[in-house]
């Protein structure tokens, strides 16, 4: 069967794939870029806000993408098992395209740092899961030293073959918008995504399918915040599980995309962030997971700024919004807040009671 619907068989020619490659896909990518009317409202000045929703990917983040690169050309060289560290997205993805393609998966995790989705992913999918007594950095380096061992491929965001996975991202954007957007937001973590983001938009912007390159604006939470800081943090912390890094892989890719674009680096507090997935959520009717509110929190943070990168916006722009992961992942997180919910008897009068309608 013809994978035409991935990302490898959409973007071929972009990609480092031929022939000899055994495409294992799950149909991942075109996911929808859905037009945020109130956030457009929000920003002003005629301005165009566009959510790229990548919680609809096959296991419900971005990391589909990537994944559909990295473990095909593992197959193609031959690999018969792959490792990774993770806040919990990139394992649920490397266990199912792993599984996928017949091969053995390991991950390696923050104990109780993982929301209960992403985990229930893994298992799932078959992956073996070791939970260590440390966080994403020191998961990393593990798996830095696991994967010199010639059984085990790699496949977190040092392979890469995951950047060139994540950059068909920025390609969709334009093919839908027929341009590159004048500002891309999005979280930052590990920093693979800024980095894949500015390759891709460079890439298409180089064959003349764009005219301009997007400023990139990448949003830290406030307590794992090392590029903002300039310095490794050796204890993160956020309710935004899947960016708690303190050490990220791709710092130089994400520098660089927000200096070469004339871009922003900043920070969001854990309260910015719920307060920006509840947003979006009650506003727009996009249910996106914490990490992935960093991009609407940070959008939030820079109109408020008096001399921030949106001061000035021209009249008319285009601001995409990726926003990574689908809420669903870490509904924990919603039902520990204090939601009202009413309680009532089995019966109309009393339901119409608690609602205030009688
Ligand atoms: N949003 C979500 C939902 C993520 O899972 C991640 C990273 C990011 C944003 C940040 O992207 O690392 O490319 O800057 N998750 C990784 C993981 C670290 O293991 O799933 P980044």
């Amino acid at each position: 069967m013809n994978h035409d619907r991935g990302v490898i068989s959409r973007y071929r020619e972009y990609l480092p794939v031929s022939e000899a490659t055994p495409v294992v896909s799950l149909n991942e990518g075109s996911t929808p870029l859905v037009h945020a009317p109130r956030l457009s409202e929000k920003v002003g000045r005629g301005c165009q806000v566009f959510v790229k929703y990548e919680g609809l990917n096959p296991t419900c983040s971005f990391k589909d993408r990537g994944m559909t690169m990295a473990i095909s050309k593992a197959a193609e060289n031959g690999v018969k098992a792959v490792i990774c560290a993770s806040t919990g997205n990139t394992s649920a993805s490397a266990a199912a395209y792993a599984s996928r393609a017949g091969m053995d998966c390991v991950v390696i995790l923050p104990a109780g740092k993982i929301a209960m989705g992403k985990l229930a992913q893994a298992l799932v999918y078959g992956a073996k899961v070791v939970e260590i007594d440390g966080n994403f950095d020191d998961a990393l380096r593990l798996v830095r030293e696991i994967g010199e061992m010639e059984s085990f491929e790699v496949v977190n965001s040092i392979n890469p073959y995951r950047i060139e996975g994540q950059k068909t991202a920025a390609f969709e954007i334009i093919d839908v918008l027929g341009e590159a957007p004048d500002f891309h937001l999005l979280p930052v973590g590990n920093a693979g995504n800024i980095t894949a983001y500015w390759k891709g938009y460079g890439e298409y912007h180089a064959k003349g399918k764009s005219k301009r390159l997007p400023k990139m604006l990448g949003f830290q939470a406030a307590g794992s915040a090392p590029l903002y800081h300039g310095a490794p943090v050796a204890n993160p912390e956020t309710v935004a599980t899947a960016i708690r890094i303190g050490n990220p892989a791709s710092w130089d890719g994400a520098m660089t995309a927000i200096q070469d674009s004339g871009g922003h680096l900043d920070i969001v507090t854990d309260e910015e962030i719920l307060a920006g997935q509840r947003w979006l959520a009650s506003n727009e009717g996009l249910f996106i997971e914490p990490a992935s509110a960093a991009s609407i929190a940070g959008l939030c943070k820079c109109l408020e700024m008096e001399d921030g990168p949106l001061a000035g916006v021209e009249p008319g722009s285009t601001l995409v919004c990726t926003v990574t992961g689908h809420g669903l992942k870490d509904s924990d997180i919603i039902l520990q807040a204090e939601f009202p919910m009413f309680k009532a008897k089995t019966d109309k009068a009393d339901v119409l009671n608690q609602l205030g309608l009688s």
